[in-house]
């Protein structure tokens, strides 16, 4: 039985289940984290092996992140790696009609959150003997170049770059790998409009190919189980076809 221990932020859905469900299937044990308890418990069905362990988190508040830290050291004694992966956003809106409360509402998931669980699973990965972990935060296309009308996603996803740099720089001398996963178009709740019409910049809405969820999955799997002295610091995987290169 693996001694292996995860922690993947929003594995009630979409790229943090799908992630769950292969490290599970390589017999990891992997913390479930996000608000709700159902769509957590439907994951840990799921699984094909390894070990689930449940625990409702809501990532903006620092008290229960500090919670399902500690939950982890006191039912696995270690943690290996972190999936910094639950995100958010807004509908579609220009810059101009952006407000103040749409721009708080995403950046406390996408930024403040993501700060707040790397933040207590590197101190835990610092103390721990043997000292050391791994960090994957979850960036974007979004994290190279913006879609039209999507400041706050945009901006928390470039912001995401600098802190898998810090983190990955600071956690040297602890032996803590940071690296970053930039997705583009998997088939998840948060891209369901995806297929049926996304607004381009020349201010056509036309449907965007999407891709298995289950690839990235399957990638975020990859750089886990990878020895610690090996890092893949940045990778991008996309939808084929979906319009990103080439201007358009
Ligand atoms: N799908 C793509 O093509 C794509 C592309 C680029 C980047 N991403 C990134 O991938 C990540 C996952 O997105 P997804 O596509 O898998 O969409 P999703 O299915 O909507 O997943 C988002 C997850 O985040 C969790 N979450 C949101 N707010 C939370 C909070 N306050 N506390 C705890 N968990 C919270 C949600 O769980 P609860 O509602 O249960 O809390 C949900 O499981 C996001 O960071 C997103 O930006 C996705």
């Amino acid at each position: 039985m693996s001694e292996k221990v995860a922690v993947i932020t929003g594995a009630g859905s979409g790229i943090g289940r799908a992630s769950a469900l292969a490290l599970l299937a390589g017999g990891w044990n992997v913390a479930l984290a996000g608000r709700r308890q159902d769509a957590l418990e439907e994951t840990a069905g799921m699984a094909t092996g390894g070990t689930s362990l449940v625990v409702p988190t809501d990532v903006t508040q620092p008290d229960q992140v500090a919670a399902l830290f500690a939950r982890v050291k006191d039912r696995f004694g270690h943690l290996d790696v972190l999936f910094n992966n639950a995100g958010s956003n807004v509908p579609t809106t220009n810059f101009g009609d952006f407000t103040f409360e749409m721009w708080r509402k995403v950046t406390a998931v996408n930024l403040d959150a993501m700060f707040l669980c790397a933040n207590a699973a590197f101190r835990m990965m610092r103390d721990q003997t043997p000292q050391g972990g791994r960090i994957i935060n979850n960036g974007s296309i979004s994290a190279h170049n913006p879609r039209p009308g999507s400041v706050a996603y945009t901006s928390t996803k470039h912001a995401i770059t600098g802190l898998t740099k810090s983190i990955a720089l600071d956690g040297r001398q602890y032996d803590i790998a940071c690296g970053q996963i930039d997705i583009g178009n998997a088939a998840t709740p948060m891209t369901a409009r995806s297929s049926e019409g996304q607004l381009q910049p020349n201010g056509q809405v036309v449907p965007e190919a999407r891709m298995d969820v289950n690839h990235v999955g399957q990638q975020v799997a990859f750089m886990a189980n990878l020895p610690l002295e090996t890092n893949v610091q940045f990778v991008t995987i996309m939808a084929t076809k979906m319009p990103w290169i080439g201007r358009g």
